[in-house]
């Protein structure tokens, strides 16, 4: 394991799930010859045990079943739609990155509580886009407070501790911002201290408390946790972009690196409005499969992080075969609309094999929409990317979102977002 994984392992191991170093690490199998035989479950079967064999089945009647399955086993209710909210800008500035761009703070505040926000995003624009702009939108992408979009340093709780995962601190840096921007994206950031702060004590501070779901500990059987939180945040960047004109919402992709990379993927399964989803070691508990017991688990996950998932996805700790789903039937849930899932070689504790392994066995459902997916059991080569709307990449390297890893993104989203292609004009 290299040096920054095993730094993360600890430190997340201390401040958050009071075990050590050794412990995390040590009970987690890295060795592909102790992966015990497992048997997913068919997304094609219906829960009465009857095949779907169209996607307009898939669509009205399997779909929301599993969805059901992931709320009440995985991540918990979704939060409503807001019924009134309204979307401020904050601040503007059109001489941005050198003169290159517009940076804008959004807040919204929800008709409840007029002034005050329960979330806060930051867009970097192009200066003068040819027409409704593409954007990319996360999570921590970039530090919202920056004038340029630089890395991210996640926050917890109330207090300004960094977050003690150094992962989700790389995301973006000056040169890639450039290039998003030179391709014709916009991108955007949104905060989680008012939505909610990544941490056990704080998770329902925000939105939570304000539509009265309030609550100290972690989540109930099938309350939502921060991950169900994040996800409502990046529906709400959509509602932002539907209702303004200058953005083009139909190409818009959510991306989301690590745990962020949860949230987009099911933010993407709860809102088919999100065009495309990309989701950057995600791991256990987004891309990787929970039964291949490989890297990260859910007793550690869950043990380490309580507050992400509902209460009761505890209970498949070290019984990860009772689940009644696993994260293939995420991705599923996206067909069929384009998705791509990277990895990393030395990033063991998301598994990369189970994240590709995942894509694979999902493609049987986007083969109902007549969109190729992937197929084989061994991962493709290093640093190459795989798959057209299903799409997989093996970088190179470290738990991180690179460089290398958003020129693949920006090459997914001009092909897969192409004005006119299917699928992006709902008309058509
Ligand atoms: C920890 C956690 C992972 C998560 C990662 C991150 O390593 O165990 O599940 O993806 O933090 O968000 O950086």
């Amino acid at each position: 394991m290299n040096c920054v994984r095993w730094i993360q392992l600890g430190l997340h191991a201390l401040l958050c799930g009071g075990t050590t170093l050794t412990g995390a690490a040590a009970e987690a199998n890295r060795d592909e010859a102790r992966v015990a035989p497992y048997v997913l479950p068919d997304p094609l079967v219906r829960a009465d045990g009857s095949r779907v064999t169209t996607g307009a089945a898939w669509l009205s009647e399997r779909r929301p079943e599993i969805r059901q399955l992931f709320e009440r086993h995985v991540y918990g209710r979704p939060l409503p739609r807001p019924e009134s909210q309204r979307f401020q800008v904050v601040s503007e500035d059109r001489e941005a990155m050198d003169g290159r761009a517009v940076r804008r703070i959004v807040n919204l505040e929800l008709g409840t509580a007029q002034g005050m926000p329960v979330l806060r995003f930051a867009l970097f624009l192009p200066k003068s886009p040819p027409g409704p702009l593409p954007v990319f939108f996360g999570v921590h992408v970039f530090d919202t407070a920056k004038a340029w979009p630089e890395v991210a340093v996640a926050r917890r709780g109330a207090s300004t501790e960094p977050s003690p995962v150094s992962g989700t601190e790389r995301s973006i840096g000056r040169s890639v911002a450039d290039r998003i921007l030179s391709r014709g994206y916009g991108v955007i950031s949104m905060d989680i201290e008012l939505l909610a702060p990544d941490s056990v004590t704080h998770y329902a501070s925000g939105v939570l408390s304000q539509m009265g779901q309030a609550r100290a500990g972690a989540p109930g059987p099938e309350e939502p946790g921060a991950l169900a939180v994040w996800a409502w945040g990046l529906s709400r960047i959509v509602d932002y972009l539907e209702q303004t004109p200058e953005f083009d919402a139909r190409r818009a992709v959510a991306i989301g690196h690590s745990r962020m990379g949860k949230a987009a993927l099911w933010a993407a399964a709860c809102d088919e409005r999100i065009a495309a989803v990309i989701s950057n070691n995600s791991g256990c508990g987004g891309a990787a499969l929970s039964r291949r017991n490989y890297g990260e688990t859910v007793a550690i996950i869950t043990r380490a992080f309580p507050h992400w998932f509902c209460g009761n996805f505890s209970t498949y700790a070290g019984r990860e075969e009772a689940l009644p789903v696993d994260q293939h039937e995420l991705l599923a849930l996206i067909a069929p609309r384009p998705v791509y899932v990277a990895s990393a070689v030395e990033d063991w504790w998301a598994d990369p094999k189970g994240e590709y392994l995942a894509l694979v066995h999902a493609s049987a459902v986007y083969a109902l929409f007549g969109k190729p997916g992937l197929s084989g059991t061994n991962l493709p080569p290093v640093d190459t990317a795989v798959g057209s709307e299903v799409r997989y990449h093996l970088r190179a390297g470290q738990h991180d979102l690179t460089d290398f890893d958003w020129g693949r993104y920006l090459d997914f989203a001009d092909e897969v977002l192409r004005p006119g292609r299917p699928g992006v004009n709902r008309s058509e």
